[in-house]
């Protein structure tokens, strides 16, 4: 593998005195799309509060194009370009779609996503440009989430849960979305629990128990019967 975008290397993390990731290695290629499976309370989300410096990681335990960057503060991630669509949207939920997207597009860097290129990508939010975001379904949040994370022109994209609690059918929708996403030069980490789907989508796969990597490497290596072992711990 050329050097990839993004890397974690011995990552231990937590809450307190409570060690929630034991020596975690990753490795996100260029263009990739990693798929990041494991049961509720594994620490995935953990692991992207950690990459993003919410808690606190050692200098050499993230690397960026080959570079140290564990000893970065959360704003100095983002400007750097990894962004996260967090677990439950959270969006302001006081702004319209339209408000939502431009207050990212401003604070973000400048680049080629744009609120009419995010339009373009999910028409439906297009239609609802006005409205404010507790108007919309589940699916559309989800949208204005990866478009918000669109319009700041990130390098990475971290994805948690990006299908949790959606119909079968908006799902489809949101991972139409997936290869412009991919095709503009932007590489993802995916928490995803359907592992068929992943399965599918992902070029490599990482599944956590109890806070450590029970699998890893390229998604054609693993059955599916291997992964859902990881994923339970059997
Ligand atoms: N803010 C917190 N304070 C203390 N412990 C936490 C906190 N957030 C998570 N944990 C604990 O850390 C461990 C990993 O949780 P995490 O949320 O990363 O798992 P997850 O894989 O994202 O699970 P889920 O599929 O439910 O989202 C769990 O034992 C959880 O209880
Ligand atoms: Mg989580």
């Amino acid at each position: 593998m050329s050097t990839p975008i993004l890397s974690v290397r011995g990552l231990n993390a937590g809450y307190g005195d409570f060690q929630a990731l034991f020596g975690i290695d990753l490795d996100l290629p260029e263009g990739g799309l990693l798929g990041l499976v494991g049961a509720n309370g594994a620490g995935k989300s953990t692991l992207f509060k950690a990459i993003l410096g919410l808690l606190p990681r050692g200098r050499d335990m993230v690397t960026f194009r080959g570079q140290p960057i564990g000893h970065l503060r959360t704003e100095a991630m983002l400007r750097l370009g990894i962004a996260l669509v967090p677990e439950g949207r959270r969006l302001f939920r006081s702004l319209s779609v339209e408000e939502n997207l431009k207050l990212a597009a401003e604070s973000g860097r400048r680049g080629e996503w744009t609120v009419t290129r995010v339009f373009d990508l999910f028409p439906a939010l297009r239609e609802k440009r006005h409205a404010a975001s507790t108007a919309l379904s589940g699916g559309q949040q989800q949208m204005v989430a990866i478009g918000r994370a669109l319009v700041s022109n990130p390098s990475v994209i971290l994805f948690d849960e990006i299908s949790l609690g959606l119909a079968p059918i908006i799902v489809n929708d949101v991972y139409a979305a997936m290869p412009a996403i991919l095709g503009s030069g932007i590489s993802a980490i995916v928490v995803e629990q359907d592992v068929e789907r992943i399965r599918r989508m992902a070029d490599r796969l990482v599944c956590l128990n109890e806070g450590r990597v029970v699998l890893s490497g390229p998604t054609g290596d693993f059955t599916k019967a291997q992964i859902t072992h990881a994923y339970f711990g059997e």
